[in-house]
């Protein structure tokens, strides 16, 4: 592991351009119960199609929104862990650095990374379900008064559902957010992945699309994902471990 990261540190200060792609793996440390998590207790007895997907929430509106507010009830206690505050430092030494993350959790926000792109939207915000001033249509239910029994609050423009502003199964990525990764991933020379199974696309690929523009591949990750085999080094690591190890060594 040493000789592993002495050589990731050597990469990272020859690196120009740096991307960094997270999955929920960055936020284990911070106790972020991931969706699969979600899915257990009360409501085991559903399948994350009847809770994330729009034709769950066309039929049964209050349901999948209860889910949403027991997630989002799940992660309030979170605070990001030494994992984000690293990431976050990494951007200072290297301001062009960018993150693009699958997580829905904002900790890298709250850990003070900015310009995260968030492939999959955030469970902190929220949009009209009709997306009735163009899409997305961003409201802040903070200002809504409403019936919480009732299910969601109306949109405050056109009166109908507000939903959770994050991707459900079978929903496309926003589109200025995927491309814009693809950009930085094809445009960097050294990619960090961080905490993923790589078992979700498009963000599944993006390892090959970097390397194929030769850049060089690094993955922090305890276990084997389906990105190892790109890896030109792999740090068997908690990231709340090594990326700080990484962090303090460059600005040592
Ligand atoms: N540090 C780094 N990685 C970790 C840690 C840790 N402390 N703990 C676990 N991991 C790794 C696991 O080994 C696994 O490879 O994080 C990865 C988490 O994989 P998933 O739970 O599949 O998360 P992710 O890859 O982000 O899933 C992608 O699937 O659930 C949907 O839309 C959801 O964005 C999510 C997508």
């Amino acid at each position: 592991m040493d000789q592993i990261l002495e050589q990731a540190i050597q990469a990272l200060r020859q690196s120009r351009q740096i991307a960094v792609l997270t999955g929920a793996g960055v936020s284990k440390e911070s106790g972020i119960p991931t969706f699969r998590d979600a899915i257990d207790g009360l409501w085991s007895r559903y399948d994350p199609t009847q809770l994330a997907t729009p034709q769950a929430f066309r039929a049964n509106p209050k349901l999948v929104w209860d889910f949403y507010e027991y997630r989002r009830q799940l992660m309030r206690p979170a605070q990001p862990n030494p994992g984000h505050v690293a990431l976050a430092g990494l951007q200072q030494r290297y301001p062009t650095l960018r993150i693009i993350t699958q997580n829905v959790d904002n900790l890298h926000e709250r850990a003070g990374s900015t310009d995260v792109i968030r492939l999959h939207g955030s469970i902190a915000h929220n949009k009209c379900f009709f997306n009735c001033q163009g899409d997305p249509t961003p409201v802040d239910i903070s200002q809504i008064e409403w019936d919480r029994d009732s299910g969601p609050p109306p949109c405050p423009y056109c009166g109908r559902w507000v939903r959770p502003a994050v991707v459900w199964f079978g929903e496309m990525l926003p589109r200025p957010m995927l491309l814009r990764a693809l950009d930085l991933v094809t445009n960097c020379d050294l990619l960090l992945v961080v905490g993923t199974s790589g078992m979700v696309s498009p963000s599944s690929e993006m390892p090959a699309e970097a390397k194929a523009r030769g850049a060089l591949v690094i993955e922090i990750n305890p276990d084997t994902s389906m990105i190892s085999h790109l890896a030109d080094l792999r740090l068997s690591a908690p990231s709340g471990v090594a990326l700080p190890q990484l962090l303090n060594a460059l600005t040592a």
